[in-house]
């Protein structure tokens, strides 16, 4: 495929990019990518191998030598793209609380921060993409004119997240986000910013489609 489309949805957490990032990728009939799921993976990986995520250069030594693979799968009408890890996607043990405690620490590694955007970039080799993440229209695909930054309100943020039965400190997990030194959260320039506090997904994903219908060549 020529030049492919790269719908890039960064944001807070649970301000609703997986949700809506589905939503728009089978509507458009586009490949989603979830990278928070790669970078889990990785932390799930070093938990596996007992590599310490406190130690910066073992974490990169790991990251170096991980066999992985991506595919794409079709699932209920949604094309998705899974990193495989020794042909295996650990699908639930990336969303156990000792992976989610874990992969902060994991993310803020420069040399996995370049491992991951070289990986997420390959992935247009699926052909046009809806990427969800922290970085992807600051760092991954900056060249994209489809840039989105999704956010909330902290209170319903967390009511959403206690809503899924998990507890977590959001605005920890935005400070640390946002603060680390390597490719931090951000609003990329140009980004169209929806904050999505009092709207439903419906709507969310409704005013994506139209701002992106609005932007693609005719
Ligand atoms: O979206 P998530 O909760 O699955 O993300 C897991 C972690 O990975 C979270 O700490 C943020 C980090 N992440 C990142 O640094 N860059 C991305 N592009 C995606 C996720």
């Amino acid at each position: 495929m020529k030049n492919p489309i790269v719908i890039a949805i960064d944001g807070t957490s649970a301000s609703g990019k997986s949700t809506n990032s589905k939503l728009v990728a089978k509507a458009l009939g586009y490949v989603y990518v979830d990278t928070g799921a790669m970078y889990r993976t990785l932390a799930w990986h070093c938990l596996q191998k007992r590599v310490d995520v406190h130690d910066e250069k073992a974490v990169a030594a790991a990251c170096r030598k991980w066999k992985t693979k991506l595919e794409c799968v079709e699932q209920d009408g949604l094309r998705s793209v899974r990193l495989l890890v020794e042909n295996y996607f650990p699908e639930k043990e990336i969303r156990t609380p000792e992976t989610a405690a874990a992969v902060a620490h994991v993310a803020a590694v420069p040399k996995v921060r370049d491992w991951m955007k070289q990986t997420q970039r390959d992935c247009i080799e699926f052909g046009n993409l809806v990427m969800e993440g922290r970085d992807i229209g600051t760092n991954v695909f900056p060249e994209t004119d489809f840039k989105f930054y999704l956010d909330a309100a902290l209170h319903e943020r967390t009511a959403r997240r206690t809503a899924d039965g998990v507890h977590e400190n959001l605005a920890a997990r935005d400070q640390r986000d946002s603060q680390r030194a390597s490719a931090p959260l951000m609003i990329a320039l140009g980004a169209v910013v929806i904050n999505n506090s009092d709207m439903t997904s419906a709507q969310t994903s409704g005013r994506l489609l139209k701002e992106i219908r609005a932007r693609l060549p005719a």
